[in-house]
């Protein structure tokens, strides 16, 4: 893999991109992500699965966090995974032979979901909503597939919170402000997801926070940062917004890689979780 595979790294039209595997291997490397680790092991916990339950995941990727989830679900439970990526959906399909309960993912849009109106008790999003245009839309389609009080869980990124440090702090403003710009995508909606939650009606039960670091990174060795995006990408980005002229690109790599392979070299990155529930229609008191 070389810099230029991984400079785009975008998930909006993953099976078009000429990297697509590279696409792919990045959903691995942040599955080990320990922020991303810890997100998943407290949505689990929030989520207290029962036998029997069916569950969304709604751009679901390679399935690594359904079919976990799959597991507090007996033989009798049933998964289901919807993501816009052929290639995204034929792996996670291969990967979940072994699964107990049924368990299929299928190729849909989270903006307008192929599902009946109340059949699932518990929808998940993870790393999804920040890639489409309406997010708001694709909350409330997931609400709309939850029986009455049936759970929501949403996590997701928000590249507001992305800090670089290379010892530079006016380099460190520059890449702050161009990730806080939005272009074209959701990409600062983790701090909107309680909002999006409340706004399709549900009850915010549980939310939380975790920070991914990275403190470590050879670039003679890997093209970019754990399961990151190229620092040429990060370059072009801030050209996109005007933090950076095209004549210092080449300037801000090469001041990264060498503060990189000097060991002055520090990234984070805040993700957001929510678990909510729809309201419980209670039955009709009865009349005297
Ligand atoms: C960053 S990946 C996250 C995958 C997985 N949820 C995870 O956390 O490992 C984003 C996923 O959203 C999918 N996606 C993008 N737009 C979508 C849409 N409109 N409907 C459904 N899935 C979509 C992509 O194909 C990709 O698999």
């Amino acid at each position: 893999m070389d810099a230029e595979q991984t400079h785009g790294l975008g998930y909006e039209r993953v099976d078009d991109d000429p990297n697509v595997s590279v696409l792919l291997g990045t959903m691995d490397a942040t599955g080990e992500w320990e922020a991303t680790r810890r997100l998943r092991a407290w949505e689990r916990r929030h989520l207290r699965l029962r036998a029997g339950e069916r569950l969304l995941d709604v751009g679901c990727g390679l399935g690594d966090a359904a079919r976990v989830l799959a597991a507090d679900l007996g033989e009798t439970g049933e998964v289901r995974g919807v993501d816009a990526s052929h290639e995204m959906v034929v792996t996670a399909q291969s990967r979940a032979r072994d699964a107990r309960c049924s368990i299929r993912f299928s190729v849909g849009d989270a903006e307008a979901l192929d599902e009946p109106a109340g059949r699932y008790d518990v929808v998940r999003s993870e790393r999804t909503l920040q890639w489409l245009r309406r997010p708001e839309v694709a909350v409330a389609e997931m609400t709309r597939t939850l029986v009455a009080g049936g759970r929501l869980s949403l996590i997701d990124t928000d590249w507001s919170t992305f800090r670089l440090d290379v010892g530079d702090s006016r380099l460190a403003a520059r890449v702050a402000e161009a990730m806080r710009t939005e272009r074209r995508r959701a990409s600062n909606v983790g701090r909107e997801l309680t909002a999006l939650a409340l706004a399709a009606g549900c009850t915010v039960v549980a939310d939380t926070t975790a920070t991914q670091t990275w403190e470590k990174w050879n670039p003679d060795v890997s093209p970019a940062p754990d399961g990151c995006f190229s620092m040429s990408s990060l370059a072009d980005d801030l050209i996109d917004v005007g933090q950076l002229s095209p004549a210092e690109r080449d300037d801000f790599i090469s001041t990264v890689h060498s503060a990189a392979r000097n060991g002055s070299f520090s990234m984070e990155l805040t993700m957001f979780a929510v678990v909510a529930t729809t309201p419980v229609v209670r039955p009709p008191t009865a009349r005297a």
